[in-house]
């Protein structure tokens, strides 16, 4: 199953706290532990189908595609302002998180695109929203996903909106994601599913498969196992997509 997420804009802001005696990193933002081993592969086109599901798919092979919403891949790259959103989808309902800060309670907010338009700047929320029937329109499905049935397998197209700062859980998805970029930054720190067992030792819930660890302030006596745990780092930019395989 594959899973096409549209993010507006998600930036993240990280603090550094001095250190002391405790294990590095401890209370301070996951990554902060050790410098990252390093980030993906990059490239500035899309495969074709058949490299994309032999190498990334199937291999498992997170990918970063810089750029290519420039190219022209994705119409709601260029037609997507606030004031286009509200002439066009003003009045459709849409699904809005209480907090930019994933809970994962899922208390969500049931407004129109316009409401949403004239709170989001001020307001603690975050659009989470499967894109309509109406929006695809402006999505269309990228090049190396146009054959070879990925079309028949995707699960859902969401957008993600916010005016910035938001952060996620540490989780995996039971999908294979292609995640665009179209204003902002996005910066992701990722774990080798191999180190499963480390990231799954404490706090772990398996129905969410998320970690109850506060990515903000890792406790590192609480999750001992983040001491000294491999992680590598992505900042999207906008413009950028990105595949994060399975898990
Ligand atoms: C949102 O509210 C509208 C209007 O009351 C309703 O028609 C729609 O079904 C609601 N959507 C959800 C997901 O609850």
């Amino acid at each position: 199953m594959l899973r096409l997420t549209i993010c507006v804009i998600a930036l993240v802001s990280q603090h550094v706290v001095d250190s002391d005696d405790h294990p590095k990193g401890h209370l301070q933002p996951l990554g902060r532990h050790r410098p990252p081993v390093g980030s993906i592969e990059e490239r500035a086109s899309f495969p074709t189908p058949l490299e994309m599901f032999e190498k990334y798919v199937r291999g498992s092979k997170p990918v970063i595609f810089r750029g290519i919403l420039e190219k022209g891949m994705l119409p709601a790259y260029k037609l997507w302002t606030d004031s286009y959103l509200r002439e066009n989808y003003g009045s459709e309902y849409v699904s809005v998180e209480k907090g930019k800060k994933e809970n994962r309670k899922w208390d969500m907010l049931n407004i129109t695109m316009s409401e949403f338009l004239d709170k989001y700047q001020k307001e603690d929320i975050y659009m989470v929203n499967d894109a309509s029937v109406s929006m695809a329109e402006d999505i269309n499905m990228p090049s190396m996903l146009l054959c070879g049935g990925f079309q028949r397998v995707v699960q859902n197209v969401i957008m993600w909106f916010s005016s910035g700062g938001t952060k996620s859980v540490l989780h995996n998805d039971g999908l294979d994601n292609v995640n665009c970029l179209i204003d902002g930054e996005k910066y992701l720190v990722m774990i080798d599913k191999k180190l499963k067992a480390d990231v799954e030792e404490t706090g772990w819930i398996l129905n969410g498969q998320y970690s109850q660890v506060d990515v903000e302030k890792v406790d590192m006596y609480k999750f001992p196992k983040f001491r000294n745990l491999p992680w590598y780092e992505v900042k999207m930019q906008k413009g950028d997509c990105i595949f994060i395989p399975f898990k």
